[in-house]
């Protein structure tokens, strides 16, 4: 299977798999901006051998300062990692909850830090006739019966592409509950600022906000995220991080992130209208795509194919084109994939394939139940 390691985006496990060269695969497992990385970033790493002889500055003073600047936040209150994975492990480690719940499916790392730091996990199940999001009842009940230590939430959630109501997470921090949100994906969101958790730092201690820059920048490979929360957690937590963990090309790269707002307003604007064509075209398909506010969208493979994920993905992967098998999320069956969102072009590339593959699957009109 391609999630070897758990996560798409894998291309060497890929290639393995396909046998096809990393550079003929087009990649709809995992879910970066194609307008990026923006063009500046590529005078920044040929600059960028010439201070490969020093260490990089263990406490990121220019990045911190410009990431307080921009969430108009103190530099005390945040901490750079090795990308948001090393802070949903760090944050998890740090706050030792006995207890930590989680949506499912989300994002399997969350489980995963639970797991490694010897918590129980409590799911919280949605469902796909109410969207994959969990009503506000049941989360009281949850936070009643059960009364989890700690809260991890994708806002956007992965690889559902929704957003849970910002009242439902206040809720549960007027409970005096812990909570952990992950927004990686939140800034293709061209209400960003009226949705970001970063607003109510100030209000909670209890709130923690994990930023990731990967998906936004396109640089998976450079490894940089962020998070902001309480001052002395976020002191503690430094403590438990190895020393350098983050790189100076990744902490150069962030600084000129800030800067690039034209790059931001493009990629919002993209995003915004390519969602809406990209639904179409799934529907045209007869796939069911769940409704998503950002750049990836889950597909139910619905009643009209006889195939399952496993084997769509390795169609797929056979014409070079990967796609995510949903089935690996905790909560979602083999009757689920998930499809980045990507340029025209590429969309058009994976769509062309994708009905290809299908057409040998169709079943017969009068065994399809459900439309
Ligand atoms: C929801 C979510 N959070 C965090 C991450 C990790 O991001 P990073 O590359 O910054 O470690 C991912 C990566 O796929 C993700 O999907």
């Amino acid at each position: 299977m391609l999630e070897k390691y758990g996560h798409g985006g894998d291309l060497r496990s890929a290639s393995e798999l396909f046998g096809k060269n990393v550079d003929e695969l087009l990649d709809y497992s995992s879910n970066m901006n194609p307008l990026g990385p923006p063009k500046s970033f590529k005078q920044a790493i040929e600059d960028y051998w010439q201070h490969i002889v020093h260490y990089p500055d263990p406490v990121q003073r220019e990045l911190v300062a410009a990431i307080a600047d921009k969430h108009k936040l103190k530099q005390e209150s945040i901490v750079v990692g090795n990308g948001a994975a090393e802070l949903i492990d760090l944050i998890v480690r740090q706050l030792q909850p006995a207890k930590a719940a989680l949506l499912i499916p989300s994002f399997v790392e969350y489980e995963q830090a639970i797991v490694k730091a010897g918590c129980e996990p409590i799911y919280i199940e949605t469902s796909e006739q109410l969207g994959f999001i969990p009503t506000l009842e049941q989360l009281q009940q949850v936070h009643a019966s059960k009364r989890p230590d700690l809260y991890m939430l994708g806002y956007p959630n992965n690889p559902t592409g929704t957003l849970i109501p910002m009242e439902y997470i206040l809720y549960l921090l007027d409970e005096g509950a812990t909570v952990v949100i992950d927004e990686a994906f939140i800034d293709f969101h061209l209400e960003e600022e009226q949705l970001t958790m970063m607003q109510w730092l100030e209000r909670y201690d209890r709130l923690f906000v994990i930023r990731s820059m990967t998906k936004f920048y396109s640089i998976p490979g450079i490894r940089l995220g962020y998070m902001a929360g309480d001052e002395r957690t976020i002191r503690a937590l430094k403590q438990l991080q190895v020393p350098w963990s983050v790189n100076s090309l990744a902490q150069r790269l962030g600084c000129i992130a800030f800067s690039e707002s034209e790059f931001a307003d493009q990629t919002k604007a993209w995003l915004a209208e390519e969602i809406p064509w990209m639904k179409d075209a799934i529907e045209q398909l007869h796939l069911k795509p769940y409704a998503t506010v950002t750049n990836y969208m889950l597909v139910g493979i619905g009643e009209h194919y006889d195939i399952n994920s496993k084997q769509l993905q390795q169609l797929m992967g056979a014409r070079g084109i990967l796609i995510r098998d949903a089935a690996t999320f905790r909560g979602l069956s083999d009757r689920y994939i998930r499809l980045a969102i990507k340029s025209r072009k590429s969309n058009h590339m994976m769509l062309g394939a994708l009905a290809d593959v299908l057409k040998d699957y169709r079943k017969d009109e009068r065994n399809v139940t459900k439309s």
